[in-house]
């Protein structure tokens, strides 16, 4: 079959050929926020309303994206953030992401509700890897999820802290697209609409494992129905720092808290001692009332940049706007639905188009700029608009 992903120009072009590809409950439920979808549009107008602002005659004909990410070269300063239903998307669909960041350089996280082994990921893969944690209501179970990636050898630990309360996603619970699955007329004929995905990615799982796709990280009670592991996934309302404290000293190696939007919550991460915050608001999936992480990332790098490593994601699509938010004081940028179209689209190849596009895209800014070096980027490039919150330090 060829490879339809390479005639992509953009990201967009990208999402069309999953949006093909996939159910529409799939696809929706990749694509889409929460209620009425307004963080999801306010995390790109942000970020679109950012100006950058053009130098010249600096030979720029050396220009590399390169940079390091806790102390350890990255071929841009870009890691493929954790997203539930990569094994969904494509048969493996965690490990062709893993190859495509390993092949560009740049780290993977695995997220904790993947349907293949974790360790098979991390040897197949090859590359940086970094394993995603929700804690369940269970904390044992989540407990061993940590101990099982410890053992397999994650670099880093990023304990997810935005998702305690339940996504209200109607989309989703209109599609079915929920555990149990809701089987209605509607999903019924999605399903026989898209053959590709049914026999291409669920029924090659059938085939390979003899059964549907499991949760197979997690460790669930035997002989749970569906409504069981429902329950069993929603997450533990009752985390607070003391936990966070308790993680740290449990995890030997970098550990990174995601889901960070205020400059308090930063600074009580840096006196866990972790190495690292997210910036992130989930990809408008948390709240469909949050400001957009760009937003508030000046803040948050104002108050922890100098003693830890700060990421931001959530709308990211073109290089320029991983420009813009390095220019910020990120120091890196997570893409959750660029890679995840991606590889929707085409497995690895997809999901390795994705980053090629954003690499092309992010060393073609650096010249307009006209700087060679990732370090060269600063708050100097960047016209924000008087009225935007990243004005607010606080
Ligand atoms: C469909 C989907 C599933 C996701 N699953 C997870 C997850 O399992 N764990 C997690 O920490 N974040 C998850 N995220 C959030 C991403 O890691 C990331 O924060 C977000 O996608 C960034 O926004 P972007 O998609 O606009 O790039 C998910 C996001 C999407 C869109």
């Amino acid at each position: 079959m060829p490879d339809l992903s390479r005639t992509a120009l953009n990201i967009e072009d990208l999402r069309q050929m999953a949006r093909r590809r996939l159910t529409r409950g799939l696809f929706q439920f990749i694509d889409k926020g929460s209620e009425d979808d307004i963080s999801l549009a306010h995390n790109r107008t942000a970020l679109t309303r950012i100006k950058l602002r053009s130098r010249v005659l600096n030979d720029t004909s050396g220009r590399d994206p390169r940079s390091t990410l806790f102390g350890k070269p990255v071929g841009m300063p870009v890691v493929i953030g954790p997203t539930g239903p990569a094994g969904f998307a494509w048969y493996r669909g965690e490990t062709a992401l893993a190859k495509a960041a390993a092949r560009m350089g740049v780290p993977f996280t695995m997220a904790n509700t993947g349907n293949t082994p974790m360790e098979k990921i991390l040897a197949d893969g090859g590359g940086r890897q970094w394993a995603q944690l929700y804690v369940w209501r269970d904390m044992e179970a989540s407990m061993k999820y940590v101990t099982r990636a410890r053992d397999a050898g994650f670099e880093a630990l990023v304990v997810t802290v935005d998702s305690t309360i339940p996504y209200n996603r109607e989309h989703d619970f209109r599609n079915g697209v929920t555990l149990p699955v809701r089987v209605n007329a509607r999903n019924f004929l999605d399903l026989a609409l898209h053959p590709r995905w049914v026999f291409g990615t669920i029924g090659r799982y059938v085939l390979a494992d003899g059964h549907l796709p499991r949760y197979v990280n997690i460790a669930t009670p035997p002989g749970l129905t569906s409504k069981q592991i429902s329950e069993f996934l929603f997450k533990n309302d009752t985390l607070n720092w003391e936990f966070l404290r308790r993680m740290r000293d449990m995890w030997p190696r970098t550990m990174i808290v995601k889901g960070i939007m205020h400059p308090d919550d930063a600074r009580m991460c840096a006196e866990c001692c972790v190495d690292g915050v997210i910036v992130s608001n989930h990809g408008a999936i948390a709240s469909d009332s949050a400001p957009a992480p760009i937003d508030v990332l000046p803040s948050i790098v104002a108050a922890v940049g100098d003693r830890m490593t700060v990421i931001v994601d959530s709308g990211f699509r073109r290089g320029s706007d991983i420009l813009k938010g390095i220019a910020l004081g990120a120091d890196a940028v997570i893409v959750g639905r660029a890679t995840l179209y991606g590889v929707s689209a085409a497995g690895e190849a997809g999901a390795y188009r994705a980053l090629e596009i954003l690499h092309a895209e992010l060393r073609r800014t650096m010249g307009v700029l006209a700087v060679t070096d990732m370090s060269q980027v600063s708050r100097d490039h960047v016209i924000v608009p008087p009225d935007s919150l990243m004005n607010v330090i606080g």
